[in-house]
């Protein structure tokens, strides 16, 4: 049994096709890196295996279990930190942890340390009083980590998590997920733009690209079959060099041209 299992899995926003027929499998305890130029579909992948969209067509397990029929079982087995930033701003530190451990039922006699563990775990505990609108977008990036933890998930989905961090911070923040990945063993599924890091920790890869998977294996193995030297090479090898605009130019084409329409012209 896998940690992620896709089979066929196809999402469709009308007329457009974000994700096409994709499958793979992800190891327990491995790092899995989802890697795509923009809009090629990985956000809307995650939100197919987490339970926020459903998929057009296709089968997801997390742990077995089929994520469109025992959705509650499967929101127990991961944890995930967004794309966008999706704390509470208002709130402290601590009182952003407290919420979500409520929200998934961490047992009341347990909240407490698991909090000062895990604000420990990402060196935030000093900063737990203050309120997260004072907090830089690495320490954002931090609490997030850790409030995704909170339940002891099998797996963590993270959607870009070093995006726009310092180096410092980027490595940092892999040094607790490769803490947590080879002490608890807990399967990481990470899409990032920087592929210096998938190269660093990644044991799986898969390079999605207009929705479809173009290659997948190891790092090592992208860089054989498309004969380059570094996997930002091997990326562009096999995804191309233009920038992927398309689909926002088509959208906005569509939008002036309803507009028009409205306007009688
Ligand atoms: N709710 C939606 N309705 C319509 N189209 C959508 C929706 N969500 C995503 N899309 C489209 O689906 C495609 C894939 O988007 P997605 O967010 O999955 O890309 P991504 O690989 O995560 O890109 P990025 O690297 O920029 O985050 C894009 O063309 C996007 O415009
Ligand atoms: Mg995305």
């Amino acid at each position: 049994m896998y940690a992620i299992e896709t089979k066929e899995l196809t999402k469709k926003f009308g007329s457009l096709t974000a994700v096409d027929n994709i499958s793979f499998q992800v190891k327990h305890g491995s790092i899995f890196a989802f890697l795509g130029p923009n809009g090629a579909g990985k956000s809307t992948t995650i939100k197919m295996l987490t339970t926020l969209l459903s998929p057009t067509s296709g089968m997801v397990t997390l742990n077995g279990f089929d994520v469109s029929k025992d959705s509650n079982e499967v929101r127990r087995n991961f944890g995930i930190v967004f794309q966008d930033p999706s704390l509470d701003d208002d709130l402290t530190a601590y009182e952003n942890m407290e919420l979500h451990a409520v929200l998934y039922k961490v047992p009341q006699n347990e909240i407490k340390e698991r909090i000062e563990q895990l604000l420990n775990f990402v060196e935030l505990w000093d900063r737990r009083d203050n309120l997260v609108k004072t907090f830089s977008g690495g320490m954002k990036r931090r609490l997030e980590i850790a409030r995704g933890l909170l339940h002891h998930p099998k797996i963590l989905f993270l959607d870009e998590p070093t995006i726009g961090l310092d180096p410092q911070t980027r490595n940092h923040i892999w040094s607790y997920l490769i803490k947590m990945n080879k002490e608890e063993g807990t399967t990481i599924f990470v899409t990032t733009h920087y592929m210096e890091e998938a190269d660093k920790v990644a044991d799986q890869i898969a390079i999605i690209d207009h929705g479809k998977i173009v290659a997948q294996g190891t790092s090592a193995e992208l860089k054989e079959k498309t004969k380059t030297q570094s996997l930002e090479e091997a990326f562009i090898a096999l995804t191309g060099h233009e920038i992927r605009h398309e689909e926002a130019a088509k959208g906005l084409h569509m939008r002036h041209w309803r507009s028009a329409a409205r306007r009688g012209s």
